[in-house]
């Protein structure tokens, strides 16, 4: 049998090892001088280019952005929520088919999810369904770029900024994707990356929350190291000194130097690795396109190809998405669901009152969705026998 293909591999090069090897030779392993060049670096990164600044501030968002490295995107999703005045009782709208991190750091908080359906080309939120779900409780929205293709950002925030509430990107997937050649980072009053195993930067884990707001930034960044007036790395410092004050009830959710430094050698490949998920992406759409539903990216927008999600709708006389699944696992080739939406839970039935039926294009999304493995590594021979196995399975071998 041919060899496995599992549905993610990271991309580990000589460069990574190095870095790593260095902070452990270093002497310094916990948040130190790698996880301030990596804030520098993602900052760098997701700024937008001079001449789309003008245009930033003419919609009211102000100054550089401020980079906090913590220790998950749910970890940078929490902080936001708080900075973001996020409390016991408010309402966050966001949308119901992503993780549960989404969901769980706005119940952190005791606050509610009120959830809006996606569309069914992109499965990110729908703005046209956005006002009907803003009441005088709501505190702010939380929008999700799935699978790395960037949500409606510009509709959004004018309907937030009408609304005078801020919004908060959980764009997990999507570090390197674009809208009209701006980076994914400067749209939201606040953007959550991912730096977890599977993400296209990875730090094994790791997460940062990227603001213009230098107080919201400062806020979290106290908030990541149990609210301390002075972060540990100063403290021991040259000239540094013991005494701290706790200025309010914080938590355990910074970055060690170790990971930022895992981190700081992909983001020198980011672009490159992107390339190559875009590249795969194209040769899975030429090779599939007549016999699944493929993804297509909108005008203007650069995916980041953090998934590549295929549609197999139920037929008559076909297998479905799960039965392809398990024939593909059979294969020896790997692929995962993303996600299940998460009024279909019955944790978030209970506690919510939501039920299924009640986002209806989320549920058929979920229904009929497979991820097929896309990283850097995968060699062309990889991505041609993984279409080859999908069209065998759906009856178009041959072809
Ligand atoms: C949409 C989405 N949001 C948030 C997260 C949480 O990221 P992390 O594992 O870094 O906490 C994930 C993780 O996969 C995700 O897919």
């Amino acid at each position: 049998m041919a060899q496995p293909i599992p549905f993610h591999r990271p991309s580990i090069t000589g460069a990574e090892l190095d870095a790593v090897a260095s902070v452990l030779r270093s002497g310094w392993l916990t948040t130190g001088p790698r996880v301030k060049e990596l804030e520098a670096a993602v900052v760098a990164y997701v700024s937008p280019p001079p001449e789309a600044v003008a245009e930033r501030n003419h919609h009211g968002e102000t100054g550089p952005l401020h980079g906090v490295a913590v220790s998950s995107c749910t970890a940078a999703l929490h902080l936001a929520l708080i900075a973001a005045g996020v409390g016991e009782g408010d309402e966050v709208v966001t949308s119901p088919y992503t993780f549960v991190s989404t969901g769980e750091t706005i119940l952190y908080l005791g606050a509610r999810p009120v959830f809006v359906d996606v569309e069914r080309g992109t499965k990110n939120l729908d703005p046209r369904l956005l006002p009907a779900a803003i009441t005088p409780r709501t505190r702010a929205i939380v929008t999700v770029s799935m699978a790395g293709h960037p949500c409606r950002a510009a509709e959004i925030a004018s309907i937030a900024h009408h609304h005078k509430l801020p919004v908060i990107e959980d764009a997990a997937h999507s570090l390197t994707a674009q809208i009209w050649g701006v980076p994914v980072g400067s749209q939201a009053d606040i953007t959550c990356f991912s730096f977890y195993a599977t993400k296209g930067v990875t730090a094994g884990e790791g997460g940062m929350a990227v603001t213009a707001h230098a107080p919201w930034a400062e806020r979290m960044r106290r908030l990541s190291l149990h609210g301390l007036s002075a972060a540990a790395w100063s403290r021991y410092d040259e000239g540094g000194w013991w005494e701290y004050d706790v200025t309010e009830l914080g938590y355990k959710y910074n970055m060690t130097d170790m990971q930022a430094a895992l981190a700081l050698a992909q983001m020198r490949r980011a672009d490159a690795m992107r390339a190559r998920r875009e590249a795969i992406a194209g040769r899975y759409q030429g090779a599939l396109k007549d016999v699944v539903g493929t993804p297509t990216v909108e005008d203007g927008l650069r995916h980041a190809w953090h998934l590549y999600q295929i549609a197999v709708p139920p037929r008559e006389g076909r297998p479905g998405r799960t039965a392809l699944a398990r024939a593909l696992r059979e294969d020896g080739i790997g692929t995962s669901v993303h996600f299940k939406p998460l009024h279909l839970f019955p944790w978030y039935q209970e506690r919510l009152g939501v039920r299924a039926g009640q986002y209806r294009v989320a549920e058929t999304c979920y229904d009929e969705t497979l991820s097929l493995p896309i990283w850097p590594d995968m060699t062309d021979a990889d991505v041609d026998r993984v279409a080859e196995r999908v069209r065998h399975h759906m009856g178009s071998a041959g072809d």
